[in-house]
């Protein structure tokens, strides 16, 4: 197959990478985008990296048996983890995603900045480099907010229990100072409209996705990779999760009716 036809393939820990999945789809609507939710096993933020490291191994495994072009870790405890990893095993491109430290440090009119994410993501060696580098100058409140990937894994976006989630992890950084939100999951951009509603229009949330999106198309194009085909592409969609219910919220959150197939043996 040519390259440029090829498929670029994405994973997540869950469902929450197709925040990103949208902005690239937006941005680049006529590749083909297969799309991996490891929901069998999420989620990847309380786990060990070398836990997150196999899977992730396992997943890029199972894409490039698609002969994909280029990789997307659609999840910031997995490109954490493992970002490193993927591009020592393979040829192809793996684009990660990085917590929005910098956009916002830009943003903030206060100077107090909250980043919102994985404890996995906020312990890793990545993070504390991604501070180094933006951090200084502003002051950084990180909160760590087990239990919200999983309403979100769950499609419970605007809920009572979510709604109660969201507020006792944003009260601490707003009581810090913030005023600019860093949504440092890939699953919480889903909870926009919800944290928005409860925080009023002076406080900003910035997500990395559409950044990821543009990376993506300029890695392509520097390499040639980029489809010429005018038509939309395609859309695929595996979990290691149980497929039925995964195609419920999938579909909720791509906006579209889906398919969801099982992720085959080995890879699940
Ligand atoms: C998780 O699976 O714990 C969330 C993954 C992420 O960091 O986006």
């Amino acid at each position: 197959m040519e390259n440029q036809q090829k498929a670029i393939g994405l994973f997540d820990s869950g469902m929450g990478g197709l925040s990103v999945m949208r902005e690239i789809r937006a941005f680049l609507p006529h590749e083909d985008l297969l799309f991996v939710a490891d929901s069998g096993h999420v989620p990847y933020g309380p786990k060990s990296p070398e836990y997150v490291q196999q899977r992730s191994l396992a997943i890029a495994r199972f894409l490039l048996e698609y002969d994909v072009k280029a990789i997307v870790i659609a999840c910031n405890t997995a490109t954490a983890a493992a970002a490193a990893l993927l591009r020592s095993r393979f040829q192809v491109p793996i684009i990660g995603m990085e917590p929005a430290v910098k956009p916002a440090a830009a943003a903030t009119r206060s100077g107090v900045v909250g980043v919102l994410a994985t404890s996995g993501t906020l312990s890793s060696t990545r993070f504390a480099a991604l501070l180094e580098r933006f951090g200084s100058g502003i002051t950084v409140v990180t909160q760590p907010a087990p239990g919200l990937v999983e309403r979100v894994e769950a499609g419970d976006l605007t809920g009572p229990e979510t709604r109660r989630l969201a507020e006792e992890y944003t009260a601490p950084l707003l009581a810090a100072g913030a005023d600019t939100l860093v949504l440092g999951s890939t699953h919480f951009p889903h909870l926009r409209p919800l944290l928005s509603e409860m925080l009023g229009p002076d406080i900003q949330l910035i997500d990395t996705g559409a950044a990821v999106a543009r990376h993506l198309r300029h890695v392509l194009e520097e390499r040639q990779l980029l489809r010429q085909q005018t038509d939309e592409g395609l859309a695929r969609f595996w979990t290691s999760g149980n497929p039925i219910e995964a195609q419920e919220i999938v579909s909720r959150l791509w906006l579209h009716p889906v398919q969801v197939e099982p992720l085959p043996e080995p890879y699940n």
